[in-house]
């Protein structure tokens, strides 16, 4: 008998898929969602999910098999669908037996669904629309996520509660999908399940359990930052384009706006072209995410945060956190409960 009745059952149908007691990913964050986390959110009764980013197939499998002297529980792999080793990346998770793949940062290319599902793996995916969701779940994808704006890491540029009433109508009977984006408590769990979400996937609040190897300075930024501090890239020229990334606001930020504009400046000029331009605002950032979460660089690293970083106070063991997303899952489907009678 679960301790979270009510919830349980709206979560059945993920946690039969994912094969976790609940259906709470604990979307894959790179650096920070190594072996230690991956674990202890398993452990805990969620889902981890390893972050790929940018790691060869060796350090891949080191990672993998290391997640598994850690936890028996199931867990899954993010790869990022632009990494130029996608298909080894995709074979080290067959040889170890995955069971989730998840494929982030664009559209899957050919072959890499058929290539997961060849080994027995479930391939969740990513849409931005409804119409791009339902292309890929036809073709072969087998879950959908899909993440607000109010997410830490890349976004896209619409809430996650319109992207819940946009998709889960017309996708929730026949689909499962996991809302991700700007949740810190279980209230907005119980809201986003009622209205057909499988599941959840968190970031942002996992991010400092204690289990996290983040860098103590990382980890002090988000317990003292608010909502509004999180912020998303800004892109200062149209010629220059800029992936929008949510982080706290620090000096990097500033920096980001006056290299921007030093490079606009150099355009106009006639001093550098436009592929140079291009590129030394995109490799701006590179290096930053680990700069923050390993060196504990909290100036100028990239300290990438969703809005929900606000409700992140403290260090607390990952199995905590689930267990109190619960309780107040479970608690806000009572109270629903009481009005309907
Ligand atoms: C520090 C950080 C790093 C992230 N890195 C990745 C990543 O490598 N791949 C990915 O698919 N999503 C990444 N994300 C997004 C998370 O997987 C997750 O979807 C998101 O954090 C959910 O929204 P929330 O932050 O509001 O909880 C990252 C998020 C954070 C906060």
């Amino acid at each position: 008998m679960t301790a979270f009745p009510k919830s349980s059952a709206l979560m059945q149908r993920a946690t039969d898929f994912l094969g976790s007691e609940y259906a709470i990913l604990c979307g894959a964050m790179s650096w920070v969602s190594e072996r230690n986390l991956v674990a202890a959110i398993s452990n805990g009764g969620g889902f981890g999910v390893i972050a790929c980013g940018a790691m060869t197939p060796e350090l891949l499998d080191a990672e993998i098999a290391g997640t598994k002297t850690l936890t028996d529980k199931p867990f899954g792999v993010n790869l990022i669908t632009m990494h130029p080793m996608l298909f080894d990346l995709i074979d080290v998770c067959a040889k170890h037996g995955i069971g989730h793949v998840v494929l982030a940062g664009g559209i899957p290319p050919k072959g890499s669904v058929e290539a997961i599902k060849a080994f027995g793996a479930k391939v969740l995916v990513f849409a931005p629309t409804l119409a791009l969701a339902k292309k890929l779940l036809r073709s072969g994808a087998d879950a959908l996520v899909i993440e607000g704006m109010e997410a830490g890491g890349h976004i896209g540029p619409v809430a996650t509660s319109v992207l819940a009433q946009e998709f889960l109508p017309s996708l929730k009977e026949d689909h499962l999908v996991f809302v991700a984006g700007g949740i810190g408590r279980g209230e907005a769990i119980a809201g986003y399940l009622e209205m057909g979400a499988a599941g959840v996937q968190l970031g942002t609040r996992f991010a400092c359990a204690s289990e996290s190897i983040a860098h103590p300075a990382f980890k002090q930024a988000f317990f003292r930052a608010n909502a509004r501090e999180a912020i998303a890239s800004v892109q200062v020229d149209p010629r220059l384009p800029v992936i929008p990334v949510r982080a706290l606001k620090n000096k990097g930020t500033e920096e980001f706006t006056a290299k921007q504009r030093e490079v606009a400046q150099m355009l106009d000029d006639g001093k550098v072209d436009m592929a140079a331009a291009q590129l030394e605002i995109e490799h701006f950032w590179a290096g930053a995410l680990r700069r923050a979460v390993i060196d504990g660089d909290v100036e100028s690293g990239s300290i990438m945060a969703g809005q929900s970083v606000g409700m992140v106070k403290e260090e607390e063991p990952a199995a905590q956190i689930i267990q109190s997303l619960m309780q107040e899952c479970e608690a806000a489907l009572g109270r629903r409960e009481r009005i309907e009678e």
